[in-house]
């Protein structure tokens, strides 16, 4: 089996690392192929917990080799700082952390352009990482830079003084008031920028022809998407989605991995649902202080990794999740953070939606038609016991099983794996 993918199918924070980390001793390579230091990554391993924006979560083990493949967007710094830390932590970090030299470049004043844009009423809620902007110029190409450039300096000073000048222009249109936007000066950004390439380039490789000669050679590559598949920028919730293909459409443009070689899709979805930022949430909970949204997002610690922000929290969407199953093609599912609704007499599922009067099954994916739409639910008993100690099927409580299985018979696909906490160990593999 050549090729894995692990996708979120709903708006991210799915706990898709854990999956990944798991599976990660049976593949040889880990793939990063979208987004950049906006996802967030956090992976319990022997009692230390470790979080991720910007590395595969493969590099915690060394024998694997993690890749950031040409989809990415790269902050320089950002990827310095992860490796360092890493380091601290004592996790060996060297030449199994590789890294494409088509990949872009983040640069200090994509940050600010995304700043100065998400003032007004336009905003997407972003995580600030300056990825919008960053890849705005990929697609626009006069201004785009990738990882390659970096380690030619009298090309990169070249290039950074045209660019420049029209980003200084740029960024003083869309502030304010006069003096409010930063603005750059080529030289100084072109020299801290090369000191960063020098960082980089043990691990800069043409990462495309390093994944197919891998696997002309048998090797096992496992994808990792950032993001969840609602978060698409072709497929999701636009425009309140990220500006990647974040669902399984991205692996073969961002990685140059043909698209059969993947052979195995696990979809990961949590037990219920979340959102971080702007955007239309059909089953979010917002029931005050005490209500149901608030006892989840406590329970299941969701506040942004990278952000901090509380996360939206509300019952889990079988209309969004039956849709971006089927965008992924997904063979089987992992159901995550169960544990989280022990809590509850009853849970609920929405399994349709209703807009203007009218019932409907299938997910609009334009944010104007979704706003609209009111979830129908369904509702099951609640199973009022911990869960976090099954190790097997029959360990869980009948009707966290019938849950489960619901899921499941909604979304159309086999529950491969259920999650009742953060630990490696507490996964049941069915
Ligand atoms: P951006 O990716 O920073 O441009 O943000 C665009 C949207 O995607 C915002 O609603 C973010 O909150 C959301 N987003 C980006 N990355 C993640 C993630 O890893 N998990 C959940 N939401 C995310």
């Amino acid at each position: 089996m050549p090729g894995t993918c692990v996708v979120g199918l709903q708006w991210g924070d799915e706990a898709k690392g854990k999956i990944v980390d798991l599976l990660t001793d049976r593949h040889d390579f880990v793939v990063r192929y979208n987004g950049g230091a906006n996802a967030g990554h956090t992976v319990v391993a022997n009692g230390k917990t470790f979080k991720f924006s910007l590395l595969p979560t493969g590099v915690l083990r060394p024998e694997i080799r993690s890749v950031i493949a040409n989809g990415v967007v790269v902050d320089p710094a950002g990827f310095k700082k992860e490796v360092a830390t890493l380091r601290a932590a004592g996790v060996s970090v060297g030449d199994n952390l590789l890294l494409s030299d088509h990949a872009h470049v983040i640069f200090d004043y994509h940050k600010e352009e995304e700043r100065l844009s998400e003032g007004g009423a336009n905003k997407i809620g972003t995580t600030g990482r300056g990825i919008g902007p960053c890849y705005q110029d990929k697609v626009g190409r006069t201004c785009g830079i990738r990882v390659s450039e970096l380690l030619y300096p009298d090309h990169l000073r070249q290039r950074l003084r045209a660019i420049v000048e029209l980003k200084n222009r740029l960024l003083r249109a869309l502030a304010p008031g006069s003096g409010e936007a930063k603005t750059y000066d080529p030289d100084v950004l072109c020299d801290e920028y090369l000191k960063l390439g020098e960082e980089l380039r043990p691990h800069v490789t043409d990462t495309q022809r390093l994944l197919t000669q891998a696997l002309r050679e048998g090797k096992r590559l496992l994808f990792e998407a950032a993001q969840g598949s609602l978060l698409d920028v072709d497929h999701g919730s636009y425009p309140y989605v990220t500006s990647s293909n974040s669902s399984v459409a991205g692996v073969w443009s961002g990685s140059g991995v043909p698209a059969r070689q993947i052979e195995r899709i696990i979809g990961v979805v949590k037990a219920y649902g979340t959102r971080v930022g702007e955007g239309p949430f059909p089953t979010e909970l917002t029931d005050g202080e005490n209500g149901i949204g608030h006892q989840i997002r406590e329970a299941g610690k969701e506040y942004g990794t990278v952000t901090g922000r509380p996360r939206r929290c509300g019952w889990f969407d079988a209309v969004a999740a039956r849709y971006t199953t089927t965008l992924a093609g997904a063979d089987e599912l992992a159901v995550m953070l169960l544990d989280v609704l022990d809590q509850f007499d009853e849970v609920k599922v929405c399994t349709a939606y209703e807009r203007d009067g009218e019932r409907i099954d299938w997910f609009p994916s334009d944010a104007f038609l979704l706003e609209p739409c009111k979830p129908v639910y369904e509702t099951l008993p609640g199973w009022g016991k911990d869960v976090s100690g099954a190790r097997k099927l029959t360990d869980l409580p009948a009707n966290a099983r019938r849950y489960v299985d619901r899921l499941g018979e909604l979304l159309g696909v086999r529950v491969s794996v259920i999650s009742v906490g953060p630990d490696r160990a507490q996964t049941i593999v069915s």
